[in-house]
């Protein structure tokens, strides 16, 4: 998983290069490279560590003059962080040039190919196959040579190649993973995704799946793999650029905290109409929707637990049965589907590559409806699903998602309430009630958010915590599941979530003088059962961090730190209880001096299984 830009056009490429690399850093940052073609010789500069060591190097990209270029930041798949294996990769008389974003599966097959004909190889990676491959094909036609590469490769790839013989040319070939063109005034770029061009063009098109586009100064082709060419119609971004720069914040994380009310608001306002539930991208009839018997929602990670809390929200309003899979599982183990079954995939970046080969399996079964909930338009899940529905979160930076969190969350509130409303499983009061709740949501974020100095002073004092527990039962244990993980992905402290009453059955056994326990109790009706738990942890030394709702000061007498949530439905609360946690994990890490935006061995998007 990895960022890729190129440039062609009127401009010097290498500045053009790193500041679009820079917005794709979240997509890996182990090392960097550029290579930069003058029309003489195609200069390589590659460093490892962050795009600042290169930009060092390379003085701004001044050292590398050109007006045609390719570039890379890398997280490393196959072979070490190191200056061989970082992109750029050269064919053997340095003519061709290739970045690569996602894994060559044949590689070992095609490198034992290549080195059979004497072609030697300097890194390990998968990709300096391609510039091998690309030269044995190469015979003065650069798309032919391109178009007999992708026929012999199996995986995915995307990428940006340049060819000596070929100055005024830049070529890009997708096949899952993505890659999109922008047509800019002084020329033509290629990127990872739109943050990266948005300061130069609004204009985009969409390479699809096994698509090669060859970009002059002047014009951009598209071709397939065939050889024909292809019509295409750009698509007009509409995201503010400000949106995708830190405005003023220490870190992205942070800033995404703050922006979850606005984000939380624009994806549910478009989707109330007249007191009403409309989602009209769900492209599903009233009798498809009642005909609905099983839903399965997959994901990875946060988005993940979010289906953990749809469940809950689901089963509850919808009465319809639920599984959650996480679907580096599911894609593997035969799920039973048929075609009252309506499959959801969730996804922020829309290219998880698990998430999106689990679609693929779910739409190998005939009559299975996928829909895909997803936050980057135009991503692989949001072409690839029957349906999608869209988060209006943003661009999300962080690597540890926040807000895209919680606007998939409220996108399975509206859903449940569409299933409910058609299936009459909530009659018309208690669904203007929901709705009612629904709307006052990013207030109430807004009101949680206001205390977040309080939480900073209590979560400097567990900064050298060595383990934390988060306990919850029902919708309260999907929140730990997503407290847990936010605090351990962004300070390294290890950290589980339990059911709170599965807890005994083992864990129980971990806590200690001190240890601190996260006790989610927002479930009236689970309430005092939870509160059982924290005095069984209690009784064993522990420390209690209680999230609860506004009114329960009793907790005060059993637990030792207390936040409270203003009072919403109780499905709704994991979108309140949240945020303190997130807030927690933020100032935990802070305090550590974490790298917040960039934690160690993650990247944003994770476009490798
Ligand atoms: O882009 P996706 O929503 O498909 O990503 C899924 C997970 O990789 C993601 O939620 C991950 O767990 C986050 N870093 C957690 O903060």
């Amino acid at each position: 998983m990895c960022g890729i830009v190129g440039y062609i056009g009127t401009e010097q490429a290498a500045p053009i290069l790193l500041d679009g690399l820079e917005k794709l850093e979240y997509r890996g940052y182990d090392s960097a490279g550029l290579a930069v073609y003058d029309g003489q010789e195609i200069q390589v500069m590659k460093s490892v560590g962050r795009l600042q060591v290169l930009h060092e190097l390379s003085h701004g990209g001044e050292k590398l003059p050109g007006t045609l270029g390719i570039g890379h930041t890398r997280w490393a798949t196959h072979g070490s962080p190191n200056n061989e294996n970082a992109h750029p990769h050269f064919n053997k008389d340095k003519s061709i040039v290739v970045v690569h974003n996602g894994i060559i599966e044949n590689y070992m097959k095609l490198r034992k190919l290549l080195l059979a004909r004497g072609y030697e190889f300097v890194s390990e990676t998968d990709t300096e196959v391609i510039a091998h491959l690309l030269d044995y094909y190469y015979k003065g036609d650069p798309l032919e040579a391109v178009l007999k590469v992708m026929q012999r490769v199996e995986g995915s790839y995307a990428f940006g190649i340049l060819f000596r013989e070929h100055p005024d040319e830049l070529y890009a070939v997708r096949k899952d993973s993505p890659l999109i063109v922008g047509k800019c005034g002084h020329g033509n770029i290629i990127a990872s995704d739109v943050s990266a061009v948005l300061k130069y063009t609004r204009d985009v098109y969409f390479i699809q799946n096994e698509e090669v586009a060859k970009l002059t100064k002047d014009e951009i082709h598209f071709y397939n793999i065939d050889c024909e060419e292809l019509e295409k119609e750009s698509t007009r971004i509409e995201w503010d650029v400000n949106a995708a720069e830190k405005g003023g914040y220490a870190h992205f994380m942070f800033k995404e905290i703050h922006e979850q009310p606005k984000a939380v608001r624009d994806t549910i306002s478009p989707r109330i109409r007249d007191g009403k539930i409309v989602i009209e991208e769900l492209g599903m009839s009233e009798e498809e929707l009642a005909a609905v018997r099983k839903i399965y929602i997959v994901a990875c990670g946060s988005a993940y637990h979010v289906g953990v809390a749809g469940k809950y929200v689901i089963e509850g309003m919808a009465r319809i049965p639920v599984e959650v899979d996480l679907a580096s599982e599911f894609r593997y183990r035969r799920p039973i589907l048929d075609e009252n079954t309506l499959v959801i995939i969730i996804s922020q970046s829309g290219e998880t590559a698990d998430s999106l080969a689990a679609l693929r399996e779910a739409k190998r079964h005939s009559g299975v409806t996928v829909l895909g909930i997803v936050n980057v338009v135009g991503s692989s899940i949001a072409r690839e699903a029957d349906h999608v529905m869209y988060t209006w979160a943003g661009p999300e930076i962080a690597v540890a998602t926040t807000k895209a969190y919680s606007t998939q969350l409220v996108a399975l509130y509206l859903l449940a309430m569409r299933f409910a409303g058609v299936r009459g499983t909530i009659g018309e009061e208690e669904m203007a009630d929901l709705i009612r709740d629904l709307q006052k949501l990013p207030d109430q974020i807004e009101m949680v958010l206001a205390n977040k100095e309080r939480l900073q002073r209590f979560a400097n004092r567990y900064a050298a915590a060595k383990s934390v527990f988060f306990i919850g039962r029902g919708i309260d244990y999907a929140i730990s599941l997503e407290g847990s993980l936010k605090l351990k992905e962004i300070s390294y402290i290890h950290s589980e979530a339990y059911a709170a009453g599965e807890l005994k059955h083992g864990t129980i056994s971990l806590i200690e003088e001190g240890t601190l326990v996260a006790a989610i109790m927002t479930q009236e009706e689970l309430y005092k059962k939870t509160l059982s738990n924290v005095v069984e942890v209690k009784s064993r030394g522990a420390f209690v961090m209680a999230v609860t709702n506004l009114g329960h000061t009793d907790c005060e007498k059993t637990a030792d730190y207390v936040i409270y949530i203003p009072k919403t439905n109780p499905y709704f609360t994991d979108s309140l209880a949240v945020i303190p946690l997130q807030i927690f994990a933020y100032y935990v890490a802070l305090a550590k001096g974490c790298d917040v935006d960039k934690p160690r061995n993650l990247a944003k998007s994770v476009t490798v299984e």
